[in-house]
């Protein structure tokens, strides 16, 4: 048991005790960063005189070989030490001796663990990115070959009008563009830095926390420093963002399971994204799709559990907050493994073209258009909208679609109707007259791919 603190205790830690405390079988996960902060704030200690520039260099040093060692897997992080500080400041002074005790002057774990958690959160909000902008990237692709894929849209999931695969598909690219845009946001208002707080109340080292935090890459300093070491606001937005992240990709895999079910049949998933059974061989089963799903409940999980544990915290730090780690980190390792499977199985599913145009003559679902036409013929929207529903009755008794009907059976329910109707309620004019901005038309829908391939060259 290699602790920091002894030096007012008379009996050793009990094991359970200590195994109960200790955190270094997770926070283990940013040494890099702890080492990071560690080496801004022994070079600010030395630029305001409290460290020589020798011991300075020694400390770099020293810091630069645990970090190369633990990279090479030389020096192995174990459980022998309390938290990834202890190790690191136990191995330190193991290398270099005595001016490695001066590392955490005018220091206190509470603002060093702030800052790491605040550095590796920083990073993954990037890497998180990253993974969005690579899905939306697939998506753009599925919606430039697809400007022209009739499919049924729905609302109750009931076939409601017809609409394309790009512009399905380009629903879910602004999803994931907000998701993009709530990332940055949460990145630029955690942006400040917490060390220099101590432990809640400052110090009386004439410390610059200014230069700290630049040489960090922050944008400036933490305003107070009892907020600075007591705040997980930013770890809260974070899982609530990927919260979101996680309930569009569980929409959509929603979709994807039921147009890959036999009744739909509108995709095919690829092999290498799908998976057997062990009893029934003519299963295919869409598992990428229904783990994502099921994950999100996950995610949602440490959202809550955080909010619930920062709830009844006072001021300042308490250990509590220890508990900020591993959900945090097994939710963001969640939500990268997901996009990034999600994005591989969305850019090697095959679309069935056919059925999904197949399936949008069958539903009624140019039944809107039969009634405009009827008024663009002088008939009032109410009384075109009792008339098509008698046609849509007939149909459905002969079991057959609106374009199967023939013009006397149009005309016997309405004389307004002329052979032109057919043209008027093809899939063809009821997708390509919807050119309002936002809508599925060819036209609209080009522009809308041709601003998104702006924001994706630009963000
Ligand atoms: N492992 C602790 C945490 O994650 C580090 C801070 C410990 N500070 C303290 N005063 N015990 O919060």
């Amino acid at each position: 048991m290699a602790q920091l603190w002894g030096g007012r205790f008379t009996k050793e830690t009990d094991k359970l005790v200590y195994n109960f405390n200790a955190s270094i079988s997770f926070d283990q996960k940013f040494y890099k960063q702890d080492i990071r902060g560690s080496k801004a704030h022994v070079r600010m200690l030395a630029k305001q005189g409290i460290l020589t520039e020798e011991e300075r260099d020694q400390i770099l040093g020293g810091l630069d070989s645990i970090l190369a060692d633990v990279e090479s897997g030389k020096l192995e992080i174990t459980s022998e030490y309390e938290d990834i500080h202890s190790f690191v400041e136990a191995n330190l002074i193991d290398r270099i001796g005595d001016p490695g005790k001066k590392l955490h002057t005018g220091r206190s774990r509470n603002d060093q663990v702030a800052l790491d958690m605040k550095l590796y959160v920083r990073d993954e909000i990037e890497e998180i990115d990253a993974e969005l902008k690579k899905l939306l990237e697939a998506l753009q692709v599925i919606m430039e070959n697809n400007v022209h894929t009739y499919m049924p849209g729905f609302t109750h999931l009931q076939k409601a009008q017809p609409v394309t695969l790009a512009h399905h598909v380009g629903a879910y690219f602004e999803m994931f563009r907000r998701d993009r845009s709530r990332m940055a946001d949460i990145r630029k208002r955690m942006n400040t830095c917490p060390l220099g707080a101590g432990a809640l109340a400052g110090t009386t080292y004439p410390l610059d926390r200014f230069y700290t935090a630049e040489l960090l890459g922050f944008d400036g300093s933490t305003r107070n420093s009892m907020d600075s070491v007591s705040d997980r606001d930013y770890v809260i937005e974070l899982l609530s963002a990927m919260s979101t992240v996680m309930m569009h990709l569980s929409r959509f895999c929603e979709e994807i399971i039921l147009w890959n079910s036999n009744e739909y049949r509108f995709v095919e998933i690829d092999d290498a994204y799908s998976t057997g059974s062990s009893i029934m061989p003519q299963k295919k089963n869409p598992d990428i799709a229904e783990l994502v799903r099921g994950k999100t409940g996950r995610v949602y999980g440490a959202l809550t559990s955080i909010l619930t544990t920062m709830k009844g915290i006072p001021l300042a730090y308490n250990k509590d907050m220890q508990e900020d780690k591993e959900l945090t980190f097994d939710a963001i390792d969640t939500v990268k493994g997901c996009i990034a499977l999600f994005t591989g199985m969305v850019s090697t599913m095959e679309f069935r073209k056919d059925v999904m145009e197949a399936s949008a003559k069958n539903g009624f679902t140019n039944a809107t258009d039969a009634a405009d036409y009827l008024v663009n013929h002088g008939v009032p929207f109410r009384d075109a909208h009792g008339i098509v529903g008698r046609l849509v009755l007939t149909c459905i008794d002969k079991g057959i679609s609106l374009d199967a009907l023939p013009l006397e059976e149009y005309k016997e329910i309405s004389p307004v109707f002329e052979q032109d109707i057919y043209e008027a309620i093809s899939m063809k004019t009821c997708v390509e007259k919807r050119e309002t901005y936002g809508a599925p038309g060819p036209k609209v829908m080009e522009q809308i791919i041709a601003e998104n391939k702006e924001y994706l060259k630009n963000n």
